[in-house]
């Protein structure tokens, strides 16, 4: 097997190599290799000393000539122990710790995920796995793709000895996804996702066996949890090749698969290519409220019912179709300034900046854009205090009175703060004895 020694050395920052090294020396100390009174609650295998394996995703990058996004550690034995003793050893903080007996270890960037090696059962499709500590070879075969199964020795005695029992490198070289049994996806259909992912960002193709089990076991999905769908959904709209992987999902029927009353339209698609080819940076909101734009207000809500998201995603998801409940209003000729302000401010501003990319060049975007970059931000001179002192009783007429000068300086009827005041002046009397019919 090839050995990536030199690659590490040359190729990746110092202080992660520094780190590599280090902890490959603290693992062949041999204090982790038995995890029988382990504090991840693993009760198996193995005696004498562990072994320390660079893993996963930061191999397949390595190899790729990437950058490093995370680095991945894997050790026979007790990892939460031994992530404790690198802790120390090196300065760092265990920062969190999830399950499966592993830690996430801050030592400067990029964070560290130290792992026990581990072994999968699953009890049935989109379950959690059942997990045991197992060997390296186990812990290889559980995971999703050939590229994403190798890993790089990282213990002094096997120094940069790369592992790769499922033709990882091969299928580097040959820039296929490959998954490493027929029943990978049932096990964990967020693997489709996974994928579809890697295929855009790597540029990779799928082998046919994956593309075919890709359609077979799609509606496995419906078994996964909201949020681990959600989840998944986040990492594909943080991608800058999204639309290329939406595109991908809506054809192979991944989308429907999540729900049926999801759809992205290729209108979203467009523009979602569009901002990105124009080197903008939107955020995942943006993203959300353009899958939202062509969503009825059925799918809207049985969309948000499935993936519970949170509170923003659900607000911009359901502006959508009520955005074109109102939009023919919108373009109405006679409208005022404030009568657009009054329209559009119910809206949450990603669904907005999501209208103005679907829309052409018409009244609509205009407006749209009238309010996003002006409108909003207009406010009277005269605050509360100033009306008090202007003679105006404490009470709701103060609001009232502020409301009429906002929409006054909207449709620029007034333009100065004594302006403001003149036409305060104005209203009092008149609400003032209105208010007292009223009592
Ligand atoms: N993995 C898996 N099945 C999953 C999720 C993850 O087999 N459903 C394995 C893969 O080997 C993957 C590793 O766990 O390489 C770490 O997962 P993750 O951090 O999500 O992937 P990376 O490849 O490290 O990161 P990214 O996908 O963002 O490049």
């Amino acid at each position: 097997m090839a050995n990536l020694g030199s690659l590490i050395e040359k190729t990746l920052p110092g202080h992660v190599v520094g780190l590599l090294r280090e902890a490959g020396r603290l693992a062949e100390e041999g204090r982790f290799g038995d995890a029988r009174s382990a504090s991840s609650g693993f009760s198996t295998p193995g005696t004498g000393a562990s072994r320390a394996y660079l893993v996963g995703g930061p191999v397949r990058d390595l190899l790729l000539g990437a950058e490093l996004s995370d680095i991945d550690i894997t050790v026979t034995g007790d990892g939460e122990a031994f992530g404790r003793a690198l802790a120390e050893r090196v300065g760092g903080a265990i920062a969190a710790r999830s399950e499966f007996g592993t830690v996430v270890l801050r030592v400067g960037d990029p964070a560290v995920d130290i792992a026990t090696a581990r072994r999968e059962s699953y009890a049935g499709p989109g379950a959690l796995p059942d997990v045991e500590p197992g060997t390296l070879e186990e812990d290889l075969a559980r995971r999703d793709f050939t590229v994403n199964a190798m890993a790089v020795d990282i213990t002094p005695a096997g120094w940069g000895e790369l592992i790769d029992n499922h033709g990882g490198q091969r299928d580097l070289t040959m820039r296929r996804l490959r998954v490493l049994h027929d029943r990978s996806f049932v096990d964990d259909p967020t693997r489709i996702l996974r994928v579809l992912r890697y295929e855009a960002r790597l540029r990779f193709k799928l082998d046919p066996h994956t593309l075919e089990y890709v359609q077979r076991d799609a509606h496995y999905l419906d078994y996964v949890s909201a949020p681990r769908i959600l989840a998944e959904l986040e990492k594909i709209l943080n991608e800058p090749l999204r639309h290329a992987i939406l595109t991908a999902a809506e054809e192979r029927g991944v989308i429907a698969a999540i729900a049926p009353s999801l759809r992205i339209s290729g209108r979203a698609i467009q523009a979602m290519r569009q901002t990105q080819e124009a080197g903008e940076e939107r955020d995942t909101l943006f993203h959300v409220a353009l899958i939202g734009a062509s969503l009825t207000e059925e799918e809207a809500a049985a969309v948000v019912e499935r993936l519970e998201p949170p509170s923003e995603w659900a607000r911009v998801l359901r502006a959508g179709p009520q955005f074109r409940a109102m939009a023919p209003v919108l373009v109405r000729p006679d409208l005022k300034l404030s009568e657009i302000y009054d329209l559009l401010r119910p809206f949450p501003l990603p669904a907005l900046d999501a209208q103005v990319a679907l829309a052409p060049a018409t009244a609509q975007r205009d407006r749209l854009n009238a309010y996003l970059s002006d409108l909003r931000f207009v406010k009277p001179e005269c605050r509360g205090d100033d009306l008090l002192e202007a003679g105006v009783p404490q009470g709701p007429l103060v609001g009232k009175l502020l409301a009429e000068l906002l929409t006054a300086r909207l449709d620029r009827t007034v333009q100065s703060q004594e302006e403001e005041l003149a036409l305060v002046r104005r209203r009092l009397p008149v609400l003032l004895g209105r208010a007292s019919t009223e009592t």
